[in-house]
């Protein structure tokens, strides 16, 4: 990377993810024009210069290969330029104890918001039947629903979950949106109000594992937007599945490990799912021979619900390193412990 060599007394951050030639460039010019001031290296750089790597204090990551951020002595803090850090924090090797942050950006909020926002759409509207239709010269318009009529259980009411619940609730959806447990202590069930707490928009917020039990039946469709924690794989089972109403859809925009892919794949063969967009899978790339390429059942999206931007991400990166490097707070530190 090089470009700020030179700089000897300027911090040395080091960028190392797992990308397509040209999504490297992308990062590489984005970061650097968001942090001039710092020296950025490479992992190719840390084999040719001997002594780089203890002059490493940040590492700006994209799921790196395990064992990337091993032999940095002097490391300081690695920021993620993923949302979900779940591969990061598996790797054994991580240094322990150092923060770690990942990626929250307004505007990739607003892309899953978007995402979702198609896929209820589409399911409401039937428009993938009309696809499908459209294949078999088939002409056969499916009776006209109104939005207050489709119910929609987001899982997860974090930074995606919040933004998609608001984006569903304003095309007039009722939504219900599921997390954790209610941010001021008690249990929330009945209440009305978005997920931090705006009264302006009808979300229904529910917490805990017999609240979501409650709320499957009565929701024709559910958008997954949990992080993947050993409490949340597999969350997506048999017992679930048989728990939504007969007709019900999937919208899966977090990992495919929240799915027992065997139990979704029987639900939608029985026609007791209608329909299931998935945009995450346990094993990706998707491979060719994955029977969810052919299920009529099934929309596939190739992990693209929101990516990462680097234009508006590396602003972000930015604000997070100056802090550091002024002693201000971080940003959006992860709980490694809570795995998220
Ligand atoms: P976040 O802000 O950390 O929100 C996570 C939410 O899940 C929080 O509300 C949290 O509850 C809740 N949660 C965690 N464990 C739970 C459990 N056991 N039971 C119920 N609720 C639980 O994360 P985010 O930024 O919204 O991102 C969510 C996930 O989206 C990421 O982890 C990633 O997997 C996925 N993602 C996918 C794409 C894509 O392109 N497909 C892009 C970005 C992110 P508390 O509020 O109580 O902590
Ligand atoms: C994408 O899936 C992310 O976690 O950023």
């Amino acid at each position: 990377m090089g470009k700020n060599a030179g700089m000897t007394d300027a911090p040395t951050v080091l960028l190392c993810g797992q990308w397509p030639a040209t999504e490297a460039a992308r990062w590489r010019q984005a970061l650097q024009r968001a942090l001039p001031e710092v020296r950025w290296c490479e992992p190719a750089d840390l084999q040719d210069q001997p002594g780089l790597a203890s002059e490493v204090s940040i590492a700006v990551v994209a799921n790196p290969p395990a064992g990337a951020l091993t032999g940095l002595p002097n490391l300081r803090f690695i920021q993620s330029l993923w949302a979900g850090v779940e591969r990061l924090l598996a790797d054994p090797t991580l240094p322990p104890r150092l923060p770690v942050a990942r990626m929250v950006d307004p505007a990739m909020n607003t892309a899953m918001a978007e995402t979702a926002a198609w896929a209820v759409l589409s399911l409401h509207r039937r428009y993938f039947d009309y696809r499908q239709q459209q294949d078999r010269a088939e002409w056969r318009p499916w009776p006209q629903r109104r939005a207050d009529e489709v119910p929609v259980l987001v899982l997860g009411r974090g930074q995606m979950g919040t933004a998609v619940a608001r984006t569903l609730a304003g095309l007039g959806y009722p939504v219900t949106a599921w997390g954790r447990e209610d941010r001021r202590g008690a249990l929330a069930t009945g209440s009305a109000r978005t997920p931090d707490g705006d009264e302006a928009l009808p979300v229904h917020v529910v917490a805990g594992p017999q609240a979501l039990q409650a709320a499957l039946p009565a929701h024709e469709v559910v958008v997954n937007l949990l992080p993947l924690t050993p409490q949340t794989a597999g969350l997506i089972d048999a017992a679930f599945l048989a728990a939504l109403p007969p007709g019900a859809a999937l919208v899966n925009l977090a990992r495919g490990a929240h799915v027992v892919e065997h139990a979704l794949r029987d639900a939608l063969d029985r026609g007791h799912l209608r329909h299931a967009v998935l945009d995450v899978f346990a094993v990706e790339p998707l491979p060719p021979d994955s029977p969810w390429w052919r299920h009529p059942g099934v929309t596939v999206l190739p992990h693209a619900a929101a990516a990462t931007d680097p234009r508006s991400a590396s602003a972000v990166v930015a604000a997070n390193v100056r802090a550091l490097l002024e002693g201000r707070p971080l940003a959006h530190l992860v709980d490694r412990q809570r795995g998220y």
